[in-house]
């Protein structure tokens, strides 16, 4: 049985979008039946339609019949998309019900609230999501915005948070976390492919190499967790005085791995706020 009764819409139904809708589905949050997905190519949503789930070319449709209206554009299609809608949207009383959830990276709760300013008592959500909700290991932080109700703000925590961790924070931290959980994801992808390289280059099979990396980061990532140390007093518990592995970190030092990552996390909240201002 599934566990809302409401129906969700995904207007945009590209990566992060598919991540939340397959994640709910598997998690038997809800049914197929209950999911549509709207975009402006249908042969892009045969993904959708592979698993159960409806989708259109019509925004409109979703905006229509959707009661949790995830927005899941590009930032740059926020402009065109909310204008079309505003041309064909007539308000009805049980339009003032709907929650409107976005994902765009950047995009403050100010400028939603004015591209959506045609729905009376607007109750909109900003969130940023990350892509291994798919999976049910995702990241979900989330502001909500003037009309959202208590009870709505608890729905959303439900349903988010069982595709991992959600939790609201303060607008003016959202970019930040961009750069941390919602791009982190390729950060982390490229640092076990770097890995599995080194193993392949000292003689371990490809597969076996990125499988071990993956595992390897998997096992490191729920010893930070659920020991509770922290992670340098982690690695010096791996550090034999004069062993192999301090070694390798002096190496990731001289690499200025720590520097790098610090960087890209940077770069990329930088990124994340200006895309938001186009
Ligand atoms: N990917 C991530 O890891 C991630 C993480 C956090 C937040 N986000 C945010 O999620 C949003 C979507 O990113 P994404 O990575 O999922 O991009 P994506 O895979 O390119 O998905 C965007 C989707 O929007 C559709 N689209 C284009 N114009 C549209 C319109 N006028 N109306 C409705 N749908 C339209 C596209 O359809 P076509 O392909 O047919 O053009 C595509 O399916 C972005 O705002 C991003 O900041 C992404």
């Amino acid at each position: 049985m599934a566990k809302l009764d409401e129906k969700i819409g995904f207007i945009g139904g590209g990566n992060m979008a598919f991540a939340i809708g397959s994640g709910l589905i598997t998690r038997e949050f809800v049914k197929t039946s209950q999911v549509l997905v709207s975009g402006p190519n249908i042969e892009n949503l045969a993904r959708w339609r592979d698993i159960g789930i409806t989708t259109t070319d019509n925004n409109c449709e979703v905006l229509d019949k959707a009661d949790i209206i995830f927005i899941c554009v590009k930032p740059h299609i926020l402009t065109p998309m909310a204008t079309h809608l505003r041309g064909m949207y007539t308000t009805t009383a049980k339009d003032k019900d709907k929650l409107f959830v976005s994902v765009l990276a950047g995009v403050n709760l100010k400028t939603l609230e004015e591209k959506f300013s045609f729905v009376d008592g607007l109750k909109m959500i900003r969130t940023m999501p990350n892509t291994p909700m798919q999976i049910g290991e995702g990241i979900t932080v989330y502001t909500p915005g003037s009309y959202v109700k208590q009870q709505d703000l608890e729905k959303l925590h439900l349903m988010l948070n069982s595709l991992g961790i959600a939790q609201q924070v303060p607008e003016a931290m959202i970019d930040s976390v961009t750069g941390v959980a919602g791009c982190g994801p390729a950060f982390v992808y490229t640092i076990i492919e770097a890995l599995a390289d080194g193993g392949v280059k000292q003689g371990v099979p490809r597969q076996m190499a990125l499988q071990f990396a993956a595992q390897m980061l998997l096992g490191s990532a729920k010893m930070v967790m659920l020991s509770g140390k922290h992670p340098a007093v982690l690695r010096d518990e791996v550090c034999s005085p004069g062993g192999a592995t301090i070694v390798g970190v002096h190496e990731l030092e001289k690499g200025n791995l720590r520097a790098t990552l610090i960087n890209a996390v940077e770069k990329s909240s930088q990124r994340a706020a200006e895309l938001g201002k186009k």
